[in-house]
């Protein structure tokens, strides 16, 4: 790994770990056991835990990667107590710094959910495709949304 890349993924780790108390880390399972992905997933953190609605959520990804990555995107389904609820798909190089080389790396992304989100358990799906839309690796994770924004929001 780059020095730059390590004194990155430092900082980013003792942001989340000292800055943000709240953070959570999450237990994550690929969507297809039995397939070998390029990209390899250890852990999840989400920040603030129990998600607020009408706030951003940060979902930080640290994955590893057996080959350099140009560029590509990333896929995100949200659902609720099983229900597809909502999708968006974001430029890989917004999430995380690119190109990315071999090794690990860490994929940041932030996401304001509706208000009118209920409180409940969610579970969030992402995919990562390289720039020749070759699916690099399919995680999933459950998470929660508490009521806590609810009483600033009305
Ligand atoms: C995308 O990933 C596949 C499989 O790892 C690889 O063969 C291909 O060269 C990659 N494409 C780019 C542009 O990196």
């Amino acid at each position: 790994m780059e020095m730059m890349q390590l004194v990155k993924l430092w900082a980013l780790t003792l942001c989340l770990v000292v800055v943000l108390p709240l953070a959570q880390a999450t237990d994550v399972s690929y969507c297809d056991k039995k397939t070998e992905y390029g990209v390899k997933v250890s852990g999840v953190e989400i920040t603030p835990y129990p998600v607020a609605r009408g706030q951003p959520a940060t979902f930080s990804i640290a994955a590893t990667t057996g080959e350099p990555i140009t560029g590509g995107k990333l896929v995100i389904e949200v659902s609720y107590f099983g229900w597809h609820i909502h999708s968006e798909t974001h430029d890989l190089c917004t999430e995380t710094s690119c190109p990315v080389s071999e090794g690990d790396f860490v994929v940041s992304h932030s996401q304001v959910l509706p208000g009118f989100t209920p409180p409940g358990s969610y579970s969030l799906k992402m995919k990562m495709y390289n720039t020749s839309n070759k699916e690099l690796t399919c995680i999933g994770f459950d998470f929660s949304i508490g009521f806590a924004a609810s009483v600033s929001e009305s």
